[in-house]
C-alpha cells in the first residue's frame, strides 16, 4: 500500500494534505455515500406512498385497490386521482380533493403533524379535511367512495363542496 509522505505530501504526488489522512478521507467518503443512499431510500419511500389507481382516470370512476390494502388510520395520496384516500380508524374511507379551496394550490399531507398544509398561504386542514384556520372557512372538497367485489372505487367526476366535515361524508364497505 502506498504511504503518504506526511512531511511533504506534494513530493509523492499526493494531493491529500497532511491534515487529512487517507483513512480520514475514506471514512468521510463512505459517510457521504451512506448519506446519499439514505436520501435515495427516503425518496423511494415517498414515491411508494404516492399510489396510482388501478384503472380509470381523473374525471371519472377510478378503481383504487383492494379494500384490505389500506391500513386504518392511514392517509395515502392517489397521485393520478388528485386526492388523498383517508382510511378511518373504524374502517371507513374518505377521499378528499388535493385542491385548496382558497386559491387552488395542491395541499400536502404532513404525516408527523397529522394535518394537511397548503404551501401557498399556509392554510391547514384536519385529517378529515375540515378547515382549522381563518383563511379558508370551509373543508377540503371530497369525492364519493364506493365498494364493488372487495375493490375500492372513487368517483372523481365532480368534487363535492362542503362547509365542514360531517360523519356522513365517510363511506363504509358492506
Ligand atoms: S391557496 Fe391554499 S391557502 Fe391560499
Amino acid at each position: 500500500m502506498k504511504k503518504i509522505n506526511e512531511q511533504n505530501p506534494e513530493k509523492d504526488g499526493s494531493s491529500v494534505s497532511k491534515n487529512v489522512s487517507r483513512r480520514d478521507f475514506l471514512s468521510i467518503s463512505l459517510k457521504a455515500l451512506g448519506g446519499l443512499a439514505a436520501i435515495e431510500l427516503g425518496a423511494a419511500g415517498i414515491l411508494f406512498l404516492r399510489s396510482r389507481s388501478l384503472s380509470g382516470e381523473f374525471g371519472g370512476i377510478m378503481t383504487i385497490g383492494k379494500i384490505e390494502e389500506f391500513t386504518p388510520g392511514s392517509v395515502v395520496e392517489i397521485e393520478d386521482g388528485n386526492f388523498y384516500l383517508i382510511s378511518t380508524e373504524d374502517g371507513g374511507f374518505l377521499a378528499v380533493y388535493r385542491r385548496c379551496p382558497h386559491l387552488g394550490c395542491t395541499v400536502n399531507w404532513m404525516e408527523n403533524e397529522q394535518k394537511f398544509l397548503c404551501p401557498c398561504h399556509s392554510a391547514t386542514f384536519a385529517k378529515t379535511g375540515d378547515f382549522n384556520n381563518k383563511l379558508v372557512a370551509r373543508a377540503l372538497d371530497y369525492f364519493p367512495v364506493s365498494f364493488d367485489k372487495g375493490m375500492l372505487k372513487v368517483d372523481t367526476t365532480a368534487p363535492i363542496v362542503r362547509e365542514q366535515h360531517l360523519p356522513q361524508h365517510v363511506s363504509y364497505p358492506g
